[in-house]
């Protein structure tokens, strides 16, 4: 059963406060609450977040539903978002997540890898075309002018980091 922490449910309330309508504020609730579910919106996340907002869950739903940044299924510890499209697409951007998802294990996107450390996602233009290909990991800034063996190396930085090595 999913909770916000009082931190969290400290800041819904406020965001309830800045905007004009409260639908105005289920995005940036919708992230906070992703991030305390460990990247991902389950039925049970809306369900509260529509209990403390005092929205219709139906309404928080279709908003989570819409945008892509709103994980609809579990994720692993890092999310990794690749964009696909227009120049980081030309410039190899297919071919360096099927060689990030190769080296952490992953079969396809959506999946987690066994160790439950990666799930990558093909992702459209994330506005930083200048620097292409790029990425990002959960919310972090992005990771950009990459190349097939920087990327592959990143997987490997974060596993090592992962096991605190
Ligand atoms: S095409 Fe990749 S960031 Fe725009």
């Amino acid at each position: 059963m999913f909770k916000l922490s009082e931190d969290g449910l400290k800041y819904v309330k406020n965001e309830l406060t800045r905007y004009e309508t409260k639908q105005s504020a289920i995005i940036r609730c919708l992230y906070r609450a992703q991030d305390e579910n460990g990247g991902w919106v389950s039925p049970e996340v809306i369900q509260h977040l529509s209990e403390v907002m005092e929205i219709p869950a139906a309404q928080i739903e279709e908003v989570a539903t819409f945008y892509t940044m709103f994980n609809k299924q579990k994720v692993g510890r890092y999310h990794v978002q690749v964009c696909c499209t227009l120049t980081c697409g030309m410039l190899g951007g297919r071919e360096l997540t099927d060689a990030m998802m190769k080296e952490a294990g992953c079969k396809k996107t959506g999946e987690t890898s066994p160790d439950g450390l990666f799930t990558f996602s093909k992702v459209e233009c994330l506005g930083s075309c200048d620097t292409a290909p790029m990425l990002q990991i959960n919310r972090d800034p992005y990771i950009e002018s990459l190349s097939t063996e920087k990327a592959v190396q990143l997987v490997r930085d974060l596993r090592a980091k992962a096991k605190g090595h």
